[in-house]
Order: C-alpha cells, then sequence, then structure tokens
C-alpha cells in the first residue's frame, strides 16, 4: 500500500440512520466550513435537502449541501445516480441565489445516467414500493445487469463525455423500447433534446479521474462524505423491497469516492427524535401502525396529502393528540412537525424513537458520534392523554425480548417494541441554544439514550432554521 504521509487530508462521513429526512443538510451546513470538499456518495434526485443561501431557500436533491459555501468543491460521487436535466434545474436555482457551481462541480466519470426510461419504467412498475418515481432502482438495477440480449442498458457518464454520439443511441433505444412496452404516449425526439441541452450545460463537471478525490485527499485535502437516504432505506441492511437501491452506510461512502478506507477520521449519523418513514415498508413504532401505513400510501401518498390533512384536521389539533387512537396521534404530530415529503407532499409517517434500530445503524457503521433533530417536538407527548414520553428501548418477539433486528419482513412485522416511558415536558424550547437551559426531562431523555446507544450525542436541533441547534458540549456525562 502507499505510504501515506502527515500531510495527506481525511475524510469525515456524515449519514442518516433512520428511513431518510432526517434533517443531515443543515449540520453538514454547519460543518462544512471545516472542509476543502463535500462529496455525495450514494443515489440521485430521490434525495432532497433545503439550503439556506443569500436568503433563498434552495430545495437540492443531487448537488451536495456545501453549495452555498463558495470557497468549497463539491463532488457526486461514482456509485451516484444522475439526472443531468434535474441537475440543470438545480444549477438554475443555485444561481438565482447568486451563487455559482461553475469550476467547483464535479461529477465522476463512474456514475451511471439516470435514462427517460428508467423513469418510465420505474413509474411503471415500482408503484408498490412507493419510490420517488426518479427512475433511481431500475438505473441500479441497469448498471448491474449491464445488457439485454444485444442492447446495452447503462450508460456511464464517462461514455457520454467521450463517445457522445454512441450513448445517444443507446438511450434512444432504450427510450423506444420503454414507450413501446410500457404504452406511454411521449415525444422520443423532445425527451432526447431536453437530454443533449442538458448534457452540453454540464459536461465539463464530468471530471475524467474516478479517483479525482484519492489524488486530493493526497494534497492533504479535507473531505466531508454526504449520504443521502438512510441506513433502515440501505439496500443491504434494510428491509428488502422497502428500500432503496443504494448502500447508505460508512463503508459505501469510500467504496463511492475512491477514497482508499484509511483515510477515514470520525463519522457521524444524524437522527431524528420522532423518526418518520414515507413510501412503503415495515416500522415497527409507527403511530396507528400498518393502519398508518395503509392511510398514508392511500393512492401513492397522494390523497391525505398536506394539504388535505390541514385542512381537514388543522382545527382540532389538540382533540387528535387526546386521541387514544394511535393513528389520529400520528395525524396530529404530522401537521404540527409539518412531515410530508419535500417535493411530493406525501404524509410521513411517524413513529416513536426506537433505540434498538438506531443501535443496530450505529454499530454497524462504527460511529463517532450522533446528531438529534426536532428535540422541540419532543414537547408533542405533553399533549397526549399518557402524558409521558415513549421510547422503544428494545425489541420483543413471541413474548421474549430479542437483541437484534430482524432482517426479514414478516419477522419483523411480530416485533413489538418494549417501551419505557420518561416524564414529559411542554415547554417550548426554539429559542433555547445553551445545553444547561433545556428542560430537565429532555436532558434524561438524551442521557439514557447516549447510555443506550453506546454513541455520543453531540447536538439537538430545536427548530427548522439552521441556527435552532443546542451543542451538548459534555452536559450529559
Ligand atoms: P427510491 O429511492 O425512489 O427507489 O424509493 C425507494 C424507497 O425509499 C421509497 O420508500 C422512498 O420513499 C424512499 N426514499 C428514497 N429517497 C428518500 C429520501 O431522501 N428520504 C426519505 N425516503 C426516501
Amino acid at each position: 500500500m502507499a505510504m501515506r504521509s502527515s500531510s495527506d487530508g481525511y475524510a469525515d462521513v456524515v449519514m442518516g440512520l433512520q428511513h431518510g429526512d432526517e434533517g443531515k443538510g443543515r449540520f453538514i451546513d454547519d460543518l462544512a466550513v471545516n472542509y476543502d470538499w463535500i462529496a455525495r456518495y450514494n443515489g440521485g434526485p430521490n434525495a432532497g435537502h433545503t439550503v439556506e443561501a443569500n436568503g433563498h431557500k434552495l430545495a437540492l436533491h443531487q448537488i451536495p449541501s456545501g453549495v452555498n459555501h463558495p470557497d468549497k468543491q463539491l463532488y457526486i460521487g461514482s456509485n451516484c445516480v444522475v439526472n443531468l436535466v434535474k441537475l440543470c434545474a438545480e444549477i438554475d436555482e443555485v444561481e438565482r441565489a447568486g451563487l455559482s457551481v461553475k469550476d467547483r462541480l464535479h461529477i465522476s466519470p463512474k456514475a451511471s445516467l439516470i435514462q427517460p426510461s428508467h423513469i418510465i419504467e420505474d413509474m411503471a412498475t415500482m408503484k408498490d414500493v412507493g419510490t420517488t418515481g426518479n427512475g433511481i432502482g431500475v438505473t441500479y438495477a441497469h448498471r448491474s445487469l449491464r445488457v439485454e440480449g444485444n442492447r446495452q442498458l447503462d450508460v456511464q457518464l464517462s461514455t457520454l463525455a467521450t463517445d457522445t454520439e454512441y450513448a445517444f443511441g443507446v438511450i434512444r433505444r432504450n427510450l423506444e423500447i420503454a414507450k413501446e412496452k410500457y404504452d406511454v404516449s411521449i415525444d422520443v425526439e423532445a425527451m432526447l433534446n431536453q437530454l443533449r441541452l442538458a448534457f452540453d450545460r454540464v459536461k465539463d463537471c464530468i471530471d475524467r479521474r474516478p479517483d479525482l478525490l484519492r489524488g486530493e485527499i493526497r494534497k492533504g485535502m479535507r473531505i466531508l462524505l454526504e449520504g443521502a437516504q438512510a441506513f433502515g432505506l440501505d439496500q443491504t441492511y434494510g428491509i428488502t423491497p422497502d428500500i432503496t437501491s443504494s448502500n447508505t452506510g460508512v463503508a459505501a461512502a469510500f467504496q463511492s469516492t475512491a477514497i482508499p478506507v484509511d483515510y477515514k477520521r470520525y463519522a457521524y449519523g444524524v437522527a431524528k427524535m420522532i423518526p418518520t418513514r414515507v413510501g412503503h415498508g415495515p416500522f415497527v413504532t409507527e403511530f396507528g401502525g400498518r393502519r398508518s401505513e395503509e392511510y398514508c400510501m392511500e393512492e401513492g401518498g397522494k390523497k391525505y396529502n398536506k394539504e388535505y390533512e390541514k385542512k381537514t384536521y388543522g382545527h382540532r389539533l389538540n382533540e387528535l393528540f387526546l386521541s387514544d387512537d394511535p393513528l389520529e396521534q400520528g395525524i396530529a404530530i404530522r401537521i404540527d412537525g409539518d412531515e410530508y415529503g419535500a417535493s411530493t407532499g406525501r404524509p410521513r409517517r411517524p413513529g416513536i424513537l426506537d433505540l434498538q434500530q438506531l443501535k443496530y445503524a450505529i454499530d454497524v457503521n462504527g460511529l463517532d458520534g450522533i446528531y438529534f433533530t426536532k428535540g422541540d417536538k419532543k414537547n408533542v407527548f405533553s399533549r397526549m392523554k399518557g402524558k409521558a414520553i415513549t421510547i422503544a428501548t428494545g425489541y420483543a418477539l413471541n413474548g421474549l425480548p430479542i437483541d437484534y433486528v430482524p432482517a426479514d419482513k414478516n419477522e419483523l412485522s411480530r416485533v413489538k417494541p418494549v417501551i419505557t416511558n420518561y416524564e414529559a415536558f411542554s415547554d417550548d424550547i426554539s429559542h433555547v441554544r445553551d445545553s444547561h437551559h433545556l428542560p430537565p426531562q429532555l436532558l434524561e431523555v438524551l442521557r439514557d439514550t447516549q447510555d443506550r446507544i453506546a454513541c455520543r450525542i453531540i447536538a439537538v436541533g430545536v427548530g427548522p432554521r439552521r441556527e435552532q441547534v443546542v451543542q451538548l458540549n459534555g452536559t450529559l456525562d
């Protein structure tokens, strides 16, 4: 192995620990000042994060979170899948906010192109999973499958950049076949033209070297590796088929960026104090269990969307909070916490904090610390009849405790959470910045959680704005 030198840089990782939407972006935004590069290592436009820049709210999907720091270099890794048309729309947004990605957005040539045919096939065949409809699974599947008969399925950006006409020939053929197979009425020429324009605009971002970041780290660069989706949706460790199609954890970060693993310094996770899930899939601690999943996924998540719920239930939240029906409590939590898909408006399914799942994610990824978001929303329990904060501190199967997270969907669906109750608090803590001013009840929850997960809790978010964070600085020790 090449010798490391003391002037070499290092790489840190930030990943989501539950089922996505943990709010990683705001921490990455803060951490970004300490790094030279911010690199996205998995997924594609199925991810979403909001970044504030020059008074503009940017809804980003593929561009890494550090974009609002003009001096940071940005990277999209080899195991990502890229929609170039959507990428251009994001670049437009960034430019509207007075920022630029010129000479600082770099994309691995090994990333795969999300072809228009992939999106058509995702929409036509993957409804049962409740995917984001971005062609993610089909693109990754075709990347693995490579060919069908004599037809090439996957197009990587290297081919698009170096053998453009050949690549467009492949894309055209795949699109014509998808059009016929799924009987969709689309204008093939218009779609190809749109893609060609997008490619022309971003082609200079496609780097020739798949190991660009390895070279950068040898030059002393400090790199932050940013995950998308989360461990609960991991291609390997999530519960198939209700997962995404990429690996989401720390090992995947190094695989995707060609950084040798011994350059790893720290790895952090982000978790929500009241976790949520969108799409189908098992969720042991969901308010309302399977009924909530079915309700939220009615008409693919479109029926009971944000607009519907706010109009129907917005005026009687207190009543819902006091209901004996956990499905109704969940609706109140969703409205109160504005828990709807950022781009789709789909209702997110809320649950109580699940420490068995969280510890699993922390242990498998060897994390050095975690950030919690939505600490302020922990006060919702004071609005419920039980007036106790409930947390799942273990799992039981057939009445007996188990010390693992089942790998099978059926087995996991039979797991019962073991609940521990903590004293509730009703304070609004959204203005708190000093950990000593947090309610003692929340500190007790955090202290006990830290002991149980055996991992340092670094900070807690107390509101959606970037500055609404309380650093714990040893308060729990
Ligand atoms: P896909 O990644 O679009 O194939 O969707 C697969 C599953 O992952 C679905 O349940 C999606 O709702 C979920 N998913 C994908 N990306 C995200 C995300 O960024 N946040 C939350 N859920 C996601």
